[in-house]
């Protein structure tokens, strides 16, 4: 299969993620308080056909900048009969506000459009008002609350939704 690589700015690629990826994906995972997969899920999900699903932002040459990440960020998602699931999106600390989650969230809804995706959705905590604004301004809107979803902090979620065919407007 083609990589399709994506140049975001000069220092950081959208690129597949690959079983090379993990431990430093499972490391954004902990740092940005996302409910927890662990490595074993991400290989899971590498084996089968969600892996086409599957976004990391790779930083070019990240061995000229001594301590540097290899990866900014990432974004996971499952296709169902005929709607995208966003499972999670992670940028790290010192990258955030920079655009990258975006860049994240477009590749995998233009993924989803390609292949004639109706609708995708995701979940949120109630209270993520970075998250909220980042999906808000990708065409997202919020079509139900479900009341005490989450737990460890128990916190309602929010379900939002965004259609890919035609209009980029939200469902209402
Ligand atoms: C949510 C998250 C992925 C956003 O990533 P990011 O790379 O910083 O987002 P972007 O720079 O692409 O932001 C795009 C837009 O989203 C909105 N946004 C992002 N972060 C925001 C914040 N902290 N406050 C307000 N608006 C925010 C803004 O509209 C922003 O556009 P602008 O910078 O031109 O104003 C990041 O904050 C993160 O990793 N959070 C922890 C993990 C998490 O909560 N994931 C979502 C789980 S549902």
């Amino acid at each position: 299969m083609t990589e399709p690589v994506v140049a975001v700015r000069n220092d950081v690629l959208i690129a597949r993620m690959t079983e090379h990826d993990l431990l430093e994906v499972v490391e954004i995972e902990e740092s940005s308080g996302l409910s927890r997969w662990g490595w074993a899920a991400y290989y899971a999900e590498l084996q089968g056909r969600h892996r086409n699903f599957m976004f990391v932002a790779r930083i070019r040459n990240p061995e000229q900048r001594r301590g540097a990440s290899a990866l900014a960020g990432y974004i996971v998602a499952r296709m169902g009969a005929d709607e995208l699931h966003i499972n999670n999106v992670a940028v790290r600390d010192e990258y955030r506000r920079q655009g990258l989650g975006q860049e994240l969230l477009g590749r995998i809804l233009e993924q989803g459009r390609l292949l004639g995706t109706p609708v995708a959705f995701l979940e949120l905590r109630a209270g993520n008002s970075a998250a909220l604004a980042l999906y808000e301004k990708c065409g997202f809107g919020v079509t139900a609350r479900r009341k005490n979803y989450y737990s460890d902090p128990v916190e309602d979620a929010l379900v939002m939704t965004v259609n890919l065919v035609g209009s980029l407007d939200p469902i209402r």
